[in-house]
């Protein structure tokens, strides 16, 4: 797209000099994510300090028509924050003040900019817990994790993003600003914005201030890494734990090649696999009563014996935990270094976890693909990695998405939906049609057009053309 000068120039009016780049190296840094390969470098980019500037953009993209699309830390795996079309590249690194830790109502006020892990260690600083943590949470950013309804391991227990999230400072597409809520835990007052907001991927307004709720942060947990030979049966002792009446505070899934592959990557991680292990499930529990957490990780290696589980490995000291979840944390980005790759955000109710995985590997044997699945088992979220390794290219343009059809098809049937955390973004949409009907699909629309008539907000995402 030709960018309109006399847009740029009321751009650089609006905004200080320093906020508004058209260089090649800086749109094309601004261009990309975590999504596969794929780049779309916005035609400007913005990168504002304030709520106010943020408004001054929306309203010149508004006057002027110009797509606009709200940039986080560019850890997405949906392309939520890709150009797709052009336009402005809202980039709202910049913005990233903790403003007010309420230690009194056990709440925070962030700018969307703040890095989810600096905000983790601010308020485990005061005893507090902000527990949504996706794997990349040491470069993602609040802001990306509101608009994309983030979750990661601890999610299980504890909820998704949405789940800690009160009220929400947004600047609409016509340049207003609205808070969504209100700073109170409970809330019956009107339609809840603040929840439409969340997981709306940057195409309703951009958030500017959040204020999220906080927990007392538990003073003890106890980690272990569970080997199966059997990666159903893994898949099936998942949900038998929950019946046992324990909630574990993380409980994660790893296919065999997903650990040695990650073990190859990361290299200074040591940890025993054998030859028979097929999977391996990594079983966090947390608490603040030695005996009471003792007492669950007893149910659970009941629980796991039953199931067929191999020697338990028990993490000793606060650097085995990091180890684990280093080499939890790393799979993807271990999975992307082999090869070039597609991952969907599968989730089905958790009793059905095995019947996914199974069918998984079915449709991929018949189409000829590999795939290395793990996840969020406690959550019935299953991230399935499909690598290109030696498929051809036909193959993987033509071929994949009926196949990808098929593992969404198998996932809604199974009562599950495309995507547990990861957003729908660009990547996702085609397949909409497979978790909504006409009819949800027109509401969405018209709800999108209520807050953006002319189209101008992350166009190119979430819904279907
Ligand atoms: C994870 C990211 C990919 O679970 O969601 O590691
Ligand atoms: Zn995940």
């Amino acid at each position: 797209m030709e960018m309109d000068q006399a847009f740029i120039s009321a751009l650089h009016d609006g905004l200080g000099l320093d906020e508004v780049f058209v260089d090649e190296g800086t749109r094309s840094t601004y261009g990309h994510d975590e999504t596969e390969d794929l780049s779309f470098p916005p035609d400007v980019v913005v990168r504002p300090r304030s709520a106010e500037a943020v408004q001054r953009v929306m309203r010149l993209c508004h006057e002027y028509r110009i797509p606009v699309t709200p940039i986080g830390g560019r850890t997405g795996l949906s392309g939520g924050a890709l150009c797709v079309h052009g336009g402005v590249g809202l980039a709202l690194d910049r913005m990233d003040r903790i403003l007010e830790i309420d230690e009194k109502n056990l709440q925070v006020t962030v700018e969307p900019g703040v890095i989810t892990q600096v905000l983790q260690e601010a308020v485990a600083a005061k005893g507090l817990y902000y527990p949504p943590d996706p794997s990349s949470r040491g470069s993602c950013t609040i802001g990306g994790n509101l608009a994309e309804n983030a979750g990661g391991p601890r999610a299980l227990k504890y909820g998704v993003t949405r789940d800690f999230v009160l009220n929400l400072q947004v600047v609409l597409p016509s340049g207003d600003m609205i808070w969504t809520g209100a700073n109170t835990l409970k809330n019956s007052t009107g339609y809840d914005l603040t929840r439409l907001l969340v997981g709306s991927e940057g195409t309703l307004g951009v958030i500017t201030k959040a204020v999220l709720r906080l927990i007392p942060l538990p003073q003890l947990d106890r980690l272990m890494l569970v080997p199966f030979s059997d990666a159903r049966r893994a898949c099936e002792a998942v949900s038998a734990v929950f019946r046992s009446g324990v909630t574990p505070s993380a409980l994660e899934f790893m296919e065999r090649d997903a650990i040695d592959w990650t073990l190859r990557f990361i290299g200074q991680v040591q940890v025993p696999v054998g030859d028979d292990v097929k999977a391996h499930l990594l079983v966090e529990v947390d608490g603040n009563d030695e005996g009471a957490v003792m007492q669950d990780c007893e149910v659970i290696l009941r629980v796991m014996d039953e199931h067929g589980a191999g020697e338990v490995l028990f993490a000793e000291n606060a650097s085995e935990k990091d180890a684990l979840w280093l080499l939890r944390r790393k799979v993807g980005e271990a999975v992307k270094s082999r090869s070039i790759y597609k991952e969907e955000d599968t989730v089905v109710p958790r009793y059905r976890l095995p019947d996914l995985l199974e069918g998984v590997k079915t449709i991929g044997a018949r189409y000829g693909f590999q795939s290395v699945c793990y996840g969020h088992a406690g959550d019935g979220n299953l991230h399935v990695n499909i690598v290109k390794g030696e498929l051809s290219d036909h193959a993987w343009e033509h071929e994949l998405p009926k196949a990808i059809r098929e593992i969404f098809q198998l996932t809604v049937g199974l009562g599950g939906t495309l995507s547990g955390e990861h957003g729908i973004g660009s990547v996702q949409r085609a397949y909409m049609d497979i978790a909504f009907d006409a009819v949800q699909l027109d509401l969405m629309r018209r709800i999108r057009k209520a807050f953006d008539p002319y189209g101008i907000m992350n166009p190119g995402k979430v819904l279907p053309e």
